[in-house]
């Protein structure tokens, strides 16, 4: 058994990080046995479970969206905010009966929430049914952790709080064949005063720039036709490993392989520099997004969020890539009741969101996380009151979104449609701008970049048609 430490997640240690190749040389081996794999959170872990699915057919697993029929099941946690937990808790209580009814089905847990010392004390103590936790440095050991948890029979928890290294070569089975999560970075060393994540993902660790060319040099031989970049903070790209090597550098050598839609995610606004607008603005197949979180419009919250800007530093930023990117959208993330956010930061945030108009807002009520320095901050404002501010903003947000939208009605443009979408026969795709799209059309437009006219338009999505002019 192996304990996550929040002392050690919190220290940044000056040790080199090694890149190791994967090699699985664990002789265990199923046949006639399903998996299933329940995601939640970010694209991060979205792109993690690629990796775990990838893991399990290996040792001979096949999928199933059925969870009667499954003999494991996986389930990638998220640790942002507290109802991210309880979905997760909830989620158990249900497993807990299909254990009861089927003692072989084994159940496992990973992400960033077994990263969290007590959420792994608490399996340990009280969830003794859930029986392989792994945490998000390794995953690489799921073969060898099934393998000895199939011979032991035990609860096994292995979670570790020192990021070790960069894990290149796992193996991947990706969800689309169209586009493609990339990550460049692993971890963050931000240590925004709200945030778990610097805990669960570890210190920084930039992936080197020709693994990164390499595996979308070959997605794109494959057919690929979008790849997004991932990393909490992809514009610290390269700062922890080398010396000029940088985002805006990644940027034109991935646009130079030629693949058609380049995007990225999450930028914060501290490392946004004025070269990286400009390799935006200059190559067409780097995509006209992006998403910039401002979390406040009140520069006294910001300060004690520890975001390193200034509402007014935002403007400008936000101001120069309007200017610069033609055509750009901008999403953001806002965070509402802050500890002792009075009336008046409250009405600095809706105020900078009437000035800027983003296309979309992620909103969110501020949620405790244990070990951060927000954690212990004493809190005047009560629960009710943060309600009302989240419903005030969402209506302005909403209002600024459809307003956005509108100037897409009766235009045409580029959509890669990605599929039939769930509720209803339509095809859906987005535009270079991240606008979902709704339309009428057969399958044979499915992995297609088609020029579709926008016929109406919601505050979430347009809907259209394939304009064949
Ligand atoms: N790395 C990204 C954010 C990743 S988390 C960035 O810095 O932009 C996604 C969003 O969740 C954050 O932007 C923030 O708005 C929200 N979030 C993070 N921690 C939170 C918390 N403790 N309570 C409420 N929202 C939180
Ligand atoms: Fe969290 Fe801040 Fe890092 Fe984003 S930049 S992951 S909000 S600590
Ligand atoms: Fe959640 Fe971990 Fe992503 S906490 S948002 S899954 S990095």
């Amino acid at each position: 058994m192996h304990l996550p430490n929040l002392q050690e997640a919190r220290s940044r240690t000056k040790k080199e990080v090694s890149i190791n190749r994967y090699s699985c040389n664990i002789e265990y081996y199923v046949t006639n046995k399903n998996y299933l794999i329940l995601t939640y959170g970010c694209q991060m872990n979205v792109h993690d479970s690629e990796n775990i699915k990838a893991l399990l057919e290996s040792v001979g697993y096949n999928e199933t969206t059925n969870i009667s029929d499954a003999d494991i099941i996986v389930i990638n946690t998220c640790a942002i905010r507290e109802n991210a937990h309880n979905k997760v808790f909830g989620m158990l209580g249900r497993l807990k009966k299909l254990k009861e009814n089927n003692p072989n089905l084994i159940i496992c847990m990973c992400g960033c929430m077994p990263q969290e010392e007590h959420i792994s004390l608490e399996i340990r103590d009280k969830y003794k049914y859930v029986d392989i936790v792994f945490g998000t440095h390794n995953i690489y050991q799921l073969p060898q952790l099934l393998k000895e948890y199939t011979t032991n029979q035990k609860q096994i928890i292995e979670v570790y709080s020192i990021e070790g290294n960069v894990i290149e070569g796992l193996p991947v089975k990706r969800d689309s064949q169209y586009k493609a999560w990339i990550n460049i970075m692993y971890g963050c060393d931000k240590f925004c005063t709200y945030c778990i994540v610097p805990f669960t993902r570890g210190k920084q660790r930039s992936r080197l720039k020709e693994d990164i060319l390499n595996e979308i040099t070959a997605l794109k031989n494959d057919g690929y036709i979008e790849v997004t970049l991932l990393g909490q903070n992809v514009n610290a790209y390269g700062k922890d490993l080398y010396s000029s090597y940088n985002l805006a550098a990644l940027l034109t050598d991935v646009s130079k392989i030629g693949i058609k839609r380049i995007r990225f995610v999450t930028s914060h606004p501290w490392d946004f520099t004025d070269e990286m607008i400009d390799v935006i603005a200059k190559y067409d197949n780097i995509m006209p997004y992006i998403h910039l979180p401002i979390q406040s419009g009140s520069n006294s919250i910001l300060k004690k969020m520890g975001r390193r800007y200034t509402k007014e530093e935002y403007i400008v930023l936000f101001n120069k890539i309007k200017q610069k990117i033609k055509n750009v959208s901008i999403s953001t993330d806002i965070i509402v009741g802050f500890p002792n956010e009075t009336d008046k930061d409250f009405e600095d945030t809706l105020s900078i969101v009437k000035q800027l108009q983003f296309d979309l807002a992620y909103t969110f009520i501020f949620s405790k996380r244990v070990s951060t320095v927000a954690y212990t901050l004493e809190d005047s404002v009560d629960l009710a009151t943060k309600k009302q501010r989240l419903a005030i903003l969402n209506k302005l947000v909403n209002e600024s979104a459809l307003n956005n939208n509108k100037k897409y009605l009766g235009k045409t443009v580029d959509v890669l449609i990605e599929g039939y979408s769930a509720k209803d026969n339509k095809l859906m795709g987005y535009t270079d701008t991240m606008k979902l799209v709704n339309l009428k059309g057969g399958a044979s437009l499915i992995g297609k970049i088609k020029k579709v006219k926008i016929t109406n338009i919601k505050t979430w999505s347009l809907d259209g048609e394939i304009d064949d002019r």
